[in-house]
């Protein structure tokens, strides 16, 4: 599969202007097949203004929105119709059952088949609550129904906005699990929405930071960090016999940027990347200095987060 036909979700530097203030400022990011994208900012930063956009419930003042190459300005309906999303808390009938909630929805869609509802039901982990009533439901259980209505039509997207809202610790790991098998039972893209790191921290493969509008930063989370290709800046403590020769060997080399000595712990601190790495042990040993550890600096995503955001704090 070539990358084109991974993205399933492309922003193109959209943009929301309303009276004098710009909301959203020439946003772009993509979201691709099977990732679980988190859109990370505090209240206020734009990114129900995003999504409102993404889905069309909004106009954009400029830019552009892709849904699997379809724009949603021009190609409204055909954009459309691969998205599945929660931008407001989703409608039920308290007094229905959860199954005849989705059978109401189910008759305006006829594609939709019974199989294909239980299928959805069963991602969720609704299975054994379809026959209570809504008003039973937790309120985990509830944001699960909106998402398994929200997938019955099989879309390439599902977007959520600050799905955790009001869950507690639980529902929160809950949510972390299922959307993890969506992503990959579904082959789906995920696009969640949070003004709390620790969360998107928890759920998502990749993580977008906005601020005030406009993109601050991107960054894989996790597992997914050790797919990348080698040519990501890190730091990484070396500790030596001789701190002094192993420093001098560091001056004018723009690839390996010195962060800290330690005299007593012998360790040098540098932030490099693979190549550079390699390329300085060679070089400490054809200098006959022994090298005794070689250990990653391991930054807390908050770390990085501030960072990224200048010191503004998120959580
Ligand atoms: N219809 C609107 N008219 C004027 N300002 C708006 C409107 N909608 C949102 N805003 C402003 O845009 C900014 C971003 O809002 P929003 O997208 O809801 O942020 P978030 O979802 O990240 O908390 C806020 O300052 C909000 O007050
Ligand atoms: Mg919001």
């Amino acid at each position: 599969m070539s990358h084109q036909q991974d993205v399933v979700l492309q922003l193109d530097k959209v943009t929301k202007k309303i009276g004098k203030q710009t909301i959203v400022d020439q946003l772009s990011f993509e979201v691709k097949k099977g990732e679980i994208v988190g859109l990370l900012g505090p209240n206020g930063a734009g990114k129900t203004t995003t999504i409102r956009m993404i889905v069309g419930l909004i106009g954009m003042t400029s830019g552009e929105v892709l849904i699997n190459g379809q724009s949603i300005r021009s190609s409204f309906s055909k954009a459309i119709a691969r998205v599945g999303a929660i931008v407001e808390n989703p409608e039920f009938y308290s007094y229905m059952t959860g199954w005849d909630n989705l059978k109401q929805y189910q008759r305006m869609i006829p594609s939709i088949t019974v199989e294909r509802m239980k299928q959805v039901v069963d991602v969720v982990g609704l299975t054994d609550a379809m026959n209570k009533k809504v008003k039973s439901y937790s309120l985990g259980m509830r944001q699960r129904l909106g998402i398994a209505q929200a997938l019955m039509h099989s879309p390439s997207i599902l977007i959520l906005d600050e799905p955790t809202n009001g869950l507690d610790p639980a529902g929160i790991r809950e949510m972390r699990d299922y959307l993890k098998t969506i992503a990959q039972q579904e082959g789906i893209a995920v696009l969640v929405s949070s003004h709390l790191l620790s969360e998107i921290e928890l759920m998502c493969s990749r993580v977008v930071v906005i601020q005030q509008g406009k993109f601050v930063h991107e960054q894989l989370i996790g597992g997914a960090q050790i797919q990348q290709d080698g040519n990501e800046e890190f730091n990484v403590l070396v500790r030596v016999n001789q701190l002094e020769q192993a420093k001098q060997l560091l001056v004018g080399r723009e690839e390996l940027q010195f962060i800290q000595a330690n005299e007593l712990t012998n360790e040098l601190e540098i932030r490099c990347k693979d190549e550079a790495l390699a390329n300085y042990i060679h070089e400490l040993s054809a200098h006959r200095i022994s090298v005794y550890r070689v250990v990653e600096v391991k930054r807390s995503l908050e770390d990085e987060f501030l960072t990224w955001t200048g010191g503004n704090q998120i959580v």
